[in-house]
């Protein structure tokens, strides 16, 4: 029995092994206990005989199965270090950054180009009276130009502004009364321009969205043209969408503004030849603008005859669809990171 017992014990390899084999052997069902159990049949001189034999291998078999336990426990806990060894030379794992949003960085290059052409970054309120919004801006009440932005009123003095034009109104007048209050005849020049969400009362499709952005541009000072607004524009739209880019302008109506204009750049698609994303034209329209119109200066005390401006109003949006090629504005505001990841932060 020793002889198998300690062979069987060599062979094993795990503590589970060794657990059934200490069962097997020198358990109380056991085959050692048996044959203590089977010494009633002996005879008395038998017995002290049979006893210490037996008691010797029971020894021989628990040093055995200690010496076997602590191999079996060691070569276990070495298994356990090589298994969960740390791997200094693997490499750390990257840490997801967010990017930023592509209005923002759009927004912020065209502060940047007109940052450089000495220009002024203002903002203003969204939620807008009445009289900057439209009385200011040459569209007095019931005036049928109204339509042209369906409007959330807020009540009958105000409203979520329309457009960013309203800030036309604010700086000519900031400007002004620092004259004024400075015994200045005349104020000074302005040169601004000013982002912000603007709201209109639309349905959302591809190309509508009931809020959205755009960025004011307003230059008053004396002998302005409009050759220096189209040579703006063009410098701009190079700036943003790259060297090889045409502008056109189209004749418009804003009631603040006259000659007013529509002006679109070449079509990102098809680079001007017609496509389906330009309907066929060639272009796509990305702002108004015009010469700013003697009612609005004059309101806000400056001298028409002295001073002359152009103002213009682009959506940021398709400045942004006509860069990056997006042909749908809703993917500005469904943020999926899976098109928001393709925009990285050069910070
Ligand atoms: N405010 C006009 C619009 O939202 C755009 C514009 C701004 C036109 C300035 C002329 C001058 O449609």
């Amino acid at each position: 029995l020793q002889t198998t017992a300690l062979e069987a014990l060599q062979g094993l390899e795990t503590l589970g092994q060794l657990g059934d084999w200490k069962v097997q052997y020198l358990g109380k069902k056991g085959e050692l206990t048996g044959m203590l159990r089977g010494m009633g049949a002996l005879s008395a001189e038998e017995r002290p005989v049979v006893g210490a034999l037996v008691n010797d291998v029971r020894a021989a078999l628990e040093a055995a199965y200690e010496e076997k336990e602590a191999l079996l426990k060691k070569a276990e806990r070495e298994k356990r270090l090589a298994e969960e060894s740390v791997d200094v030379t693997l490499p750390g794992r990257a840490v997801k950054l967010g990017s930023e949003h592509p209005l923002n960085i759009v927004i912020r290059d065209i502060e940047d180009i007109f940052l450089g052409l000495g220009f002024q970054v203002a903002d203003g309120p969204e939620v807008e009276y009445d009289y900057y919004n439209f009385e200011a801006m040459n569209v007095p009440k019931n005036h049928p130009a109204r339509d042209m932005q369906d409007t959330f009123y807020i009540n009958e003095d105000v409203l979520m502004r329309t457009q960013t034009s309203p800030m036309q109104a604010r700086v000519l007048r900031a400007t002004a009364e620092k004259a004024k209050a400075e015994g200045r005849q005349h104020p000074d020049p302005v040169r601004v321009i000013v982002p912000g969400r603007v709201y209109r009362r639309d349905d959302d499709d591809a190309t509508h969205s009931h809020a959205f952005m755009q960025i004011e541009g307003l230059v008053v000072d004396r002998g302005i043209r409009m050759s220096d607004l189209k040579g703006t524009l063009l410098m701009f739209a190079r700036q943003i969408f790259g060297p090889e880019v045409e502008i056109r302008m189209r004749p418009s109506y804003f009631p603040f503004t006259e000659p007013s204009t529509e002006v679109d750049v070449t079509c990102f698609n098809c680079g001007g030849s017609g496509c389906r994303t330009c309907k066929q034209t060639g272009w796509i329209e990305i702002l108004g603008a015009g010469m700013v119109h003697p009612y609005v200066l004059e309101e806000q005390g400056y001298d028409s005859e002295e001073f002359t401006g152009f103002a213009f109003g682009m959506g940021v949006e398709r400045v942004a669809m006509r860069r990056y090629g997006i042909e749908d504005i809703r993917h500005f505001y469904q943020n999926d990171v899976r098109l928001m990841s393709h925009f990285k932060s050069r910070m």
